[in-house]
């Protein structure tokens, strides 16, 4: 009885209806330590928070942590761009503190769709795309996913397998049914071009496919321009709607339009499509949750309905979206020398993380491991999914203070020329003894 709350101790008593009760039985209940949340489970951990946690709790001088997807420089330290630091500066003391309207900072989602879709892009010029401030790319997620529920009655949502983890809570916490499709072949630790093929083929008219534009999560394997030319025109054929999810736009080869490629091939095949961008990775904005979601729609009229029932959506979850960071990602893609400074800065992250992919690769060819590493060099952007074993990965943290998720994802953002050496010295005795 005691383990039980005072929810289900009033749904007993037949009394759950009554505030007078309730407000009884919670007083009494008090003294006897019930609560109306003692039926309340703990949820699971985040499997990445866990990883720090363990990280923060070793006491390793020469610990690494590889399990965030989040930047760090050659020190290990959290990065703040300079472009960012230069447009805050621009910024400050103008900066009003009124709320923004619920769709956010209208020159932020027009600069935000012209860098996703192109200066010059046809359904941009015709008022054909339907943009709003988001809460990073998560929020966009969830945009679409309530967005889905609402519009696209009856269309699920087919995911990667494996993908980032939090897309298959987002649409199902909007109550939309998921499909999965093959994307990553083990074998050869690429892409499983035939069996994602295969898999959309079965899909129906009017679902949804989700895409990662580039720098897939966590597996680092991009499908090629001709790869995603077949893609597209199989859900050409297919008439299925594309979902891109851009988390890393100019993170993954270091030039923002090259990483924008799938969508601009999508778009010249004549999709409608939707898009997420974030401008956590790419501006290092992470905690001011900048983003915007757009969806492609057929003429002017269709957009002004579709951004409206955005809106609608966006209203009673979180009313209106974050001001400061929007201001920022305004102020660099609104000035062409802060643009062309961030395209640099940018590329510097994404040059660094390409120049400890080889590092990582040689060192471990150099020890003599016998297991093939050209994965390391041939996957994209912030993450390798270097194929060891979930118990390889507990003996690295255990026996290395190396720490990273158990599907063996290495956040490369977190591997430098200082700690190089030792991360391809533990993962040669994990996968060799
Ligand atoms: C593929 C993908 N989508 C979306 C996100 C969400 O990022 P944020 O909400 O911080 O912009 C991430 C972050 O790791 C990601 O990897």
């Amino acid at each position: 009885m005691l383990r039980s709350g005072v929810a289900s101790l009033l749904r007993q008593a037949g009394t759950h209806k009554s505030g007078v009760h309730a407000a009884a039985i919670t007083t009494s209940a008090a003294s006897q330590s019930l609560s109306w949340f003692a039926d309340v489970p703990t949820a699971p951990k985040d499997p990445i928070l866990g990883i720090t946690e363990a990280f923060l709790a070793n006491t390793r001088p020469d610990k690494i942590n590889l399990g965030v997807g989040a930047y760090r420089d050659d020190d290990s330290k959290p990065v703040v761009l300079n472009v960012v630091r230069e447009a805050e500066a621009r910024i400050a003391g103008s900066l009003f503190m009124e709320y923004l309207p619920i769709g956010g900072l209208k020159a932020f989602n027009d600069l935000s769709i012209k860098l996703a879709f192109g200066e010059d892009a046809d359904c941009i010029k015709e008022g054909r795309v339907a943009a709003v401030q988001s809460l990073s790319g998560t929020g966009s997620c969830r945009l679409m996913a309530e967005f889905m529920a609402r519009y696209m009655p009856g269309a699920k949502i087919w995911i990667p397998k494996p993908t980032w983890s939090n897309h298959h809570n987002i649409w199902k916490d909007a109550g939309v049914k998921e499909a999965i499709y093959k994307y990553y072949k083990p074998e050869t630790r690429g892409l499983d071009q035939e069996g994602l093929l295969e898999d959309l083929s079965t899909a129906q008219p009017g679902d949804v496919v989700l895409l990662h534009a580039c720098a897939h999560n966590p597996t680092g394997v991009d499908p090629t321009v001709d790869q995603w030319q077949e893609i597209s025109k199989l859900m050409k054929e297919k008439k299925l709607f594309p979902f891109f999810d851009m988390a890393y736009q100019g993170f993954a080869s270091g030039d923002c339009t090259r990483d924008a490629q799938a969508i601009r091939t999508f778009l010249a095949d004549g999709h409608q499509l939707g898009c997420s961008q974030s401008y956590a990775k790419n501006m290092g904005l992470y905690g001011q949750r900048t983003g915007c979601f757009s969806l492609i729609t057929a003429s002017p009229q269709e957009t002004a309905s579709v951004e409206s029932q955005m809106k609608a959506i966006a209203r009673p979850m979180y009313s209106n979206p974050p001001l400061h960071g929007a201001l920022l990602v305004k102020e660099i893609l609104g000035d062409a020398a802060l643009k062309q400074q961030w395209y640099d800065e940018v590329k510097g992250m994404a040059d660094r993380i390409i120049t400890m992919r080889a590092l990582l690769r040689k060192n471990l060819e150099d020890l003599g491991n016998p297991l093939p590493w050209n994965h390391v060099t041939e996957q994209i952007g912030m993450f390798c999914f270097s194929g060891i074993s979930p118990e390889q990965v507990d003996r690295l943290a255990a026996e290395h203070a190396i720490f990273m998720t158990r599907n063996g994802r290495i956040s490369m953002a977190g591997v430098t020329t200082k700690n190089v050496d030792r991360l391809a010295q533990a993962l040669h005795q994990v996968t060799t003894a």
